[in-house]
């Protein structure tokens, strides 16, 4: 086991070496910009080279043109609003904003850190890749875990790249629009669900920034978290499952009134998301859009998945209403709510949760309805009113004792436990531990801690038998009346 463990530092150590070197070259080749293209080709391939290039120049400017629209200054609204109805005053304020994100020289509060921040940062392990990105997690110089995300330079993106343009460096600038997005996206989207930027990077990490700004490295600093394992929510409490949809469910609301407009995820997968401290958080942000479908009749607004098509009303405006809204709906239905929600919901809940399966999986409500039927399914579940049959009396089969736990336990296993030894379950009250412990046959004490879930509800352990009573000033102990053969004697 250790043995094992060790190995697999040394592996990930490895292969951190590797990518920090890569890392290193790419940095030191920064200085070198797309001019390098022309060098050293034979005559005959220059004007192949030519156009090429061209063509990537062109792919560049377009990057940067779909970037623009998503800038607004922080500070100079009014300017802002000005350069609206001044085209020429528009250039000069975007061009400002542009400098700033692409040299890093004036940063917004919350992206605060720079290359300097990454000074004798350690590299801990890599948390992720995509098509687009690399995603390292490091500790900086202080001890400060964060996420660094770059140019990931084996992915797909890269690849083809590379292969229609024939230039890496070029290319590198080119995927490195899309952290630009990135960022400015991170910037005017801020919520508790989507990824905190802590700062950024152009060019050597450690060093000033700015130098070679425009084709330099760019290194976007995040809060860090643990990738989505869908596999693991699948083994988790129906509570832990829920946070994940209530959490998408908050995020995508605001998503649907942002300071951008209705913005759509165009890339919606679990991959996306991350956690932090059991919380729900978007990351991949470059395929965010926040245009709008024009149309002329309704049938130029049809949402097409797999399984289902959906058509949707062309508005007044001649733009097709609530189709980015409703197309995050869809999609939070069939990556997260199909898996996640309906699967051991509490008895007291499952005709709500069928509901919002019924009315997001045929596209009925809107993000408002959605997010109002998520809160009301956890107003009761936190009050524990979705427990009103339960019989008061119940608990009566049960000795207490106030301010002890127990030693020598004899466990079992329940599932989904919080405890991979016991059996770990949240209660809304001791009632309702009662009740599970009549229903699990081997069960003949519990205990409720002072822990709790993140709803509040109490975390109660349940046993098989115990040898000892132990004082405890944070717990008490349920024991059942009618005698279980492990029950034990000195109670
Ligand atoms: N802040 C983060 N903390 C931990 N892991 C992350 C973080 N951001 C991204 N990841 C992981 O890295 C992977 C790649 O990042 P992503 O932005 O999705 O790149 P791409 O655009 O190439 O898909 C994600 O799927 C996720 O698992
Ligand atoms: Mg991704």
């Amino acid at each position: 086991m250790g043995n094992s463990l060790r190995a697999a530092a040394l592996l990930a150590f490895v292969v951190l070496s590797i990518l920090v070197s890569l890392l290193i070259s790419s940095v030191q080749q920064f200085g070198a910009r797309i001019t390098h293209f022309s060098n050293a080709t034979p005559a005959g391939d220059d004007e192949q080279l030519e156009s090429l290039r061209g063509a990537l120049i062109q792919q560049l400017n377009q990057r940067r043109k779909e970037i623009l629209p998503l800038l607004v200054p922080d500070d100079e609204d009014e300017n802002y609003a000005f350069s609206k109805r001044d085209p020429a005053l528009e250039s000069t304020v975007d061009s400002n904003l542009w400098n700033q994100i692409t040299h890093g020289t004036s940063r917004a509060h919350m992206d605060a850190m720079g290359c300097e921040s990454l000074v004798d940062m350690k590299a801990v392990e890599i948390l992720g890749s995509g098509y687009t990105k690399l995603v390292v997690k490091v500790n900086l110089a202080g001890g400060q875990p964060v996420a660094l995300k770059l140019v990931n330079e084996q992915g797909i993106d890269m690849g083809k790249c590379v292969e229609d343009f024939k230039d890496p460096q070029g290319c590198r600038e080119l995927v490195g629009y899309k952290l630009k997005k990135e960022i400015v996206l991170l910037q005017r989207l801020q919520h508790p669900n989507v990824i905190k930027l802590r700062g950024h990077c152009v060019g050597d990490p450690g060093g000033q920034g700015g130098r070679g700004a425009e084709g330099g490295r760019l290194t976007v600093i995040l809060e860090q978290g643990n990738p989505l394992q869908m596999i693991q929510l699948l083994q988790s409490p129906w509570e832990e499952r829920f946070r994940v949809c209530l959490d998408l469910v908050r995020l995508l609301h605001f998503l649907s009134q942002s300071p951008l407009g209705s913005v759509a995820l165009l890339d919606f997968q679990p991959r996306q998301f991350v956690t932090v401290s059991g919380e729900l958080k978007l990351t991949d942000l470059d395929d965010a859009s926040a245009e709008e479908t024009a149309c002329q009749t309704d049938a130029d607004c049809t949402l097409q998945f797999p399984q289902k098509n959906f058509t949707l009303p062309c508005s007044s405006r001649g733009v097709c209403e609530g189709l980015n809204e409703k197309r995050n709906i869809y999609n939070a239905y069939r990556y997260f709510f199909t898996y996640l929600l309906p699967h051991q919901a509490p008895p007291g809940l499952t005709h709500l949760v069928n509901h919002i399966m019924n009315s997001t999986g045929e596209l009925k409500a809107d993000i408002n309805q959605t997010l109002e039927a998520f809160e009301h399914i956890l107003l009761l579940y936190k009050s524990g009113l979705h427990l009103d049959n339960l019989p008061p009396s119940i608990i009566r089969d049960y000795t207490v004792m106030q301010g002890m736990g127990t030693s020598g336990n004899v466990e079992y296993r329940c599932w989904p436990s919080y405890s991979q030894q016991g059996c770990v379950l949240s209660v809304h009250s001791a009632r309702e531990a009662a009740h599970i412990c009549n229903s699990h046959s081997q069960c003949t004490s519990f205990t409720l801690s002072g822990q709790r879930t993140w709803t509040g509800r109490l975390l109660a352990s349940f046993r098989s038998g115990f040898s000892q009573l132990v004082p405890d000033s944070t717990s008490e102990v349920y024991v059942k009346k009618t005698k279980g053969s492990e029950t034990p004697s000195d109670i």
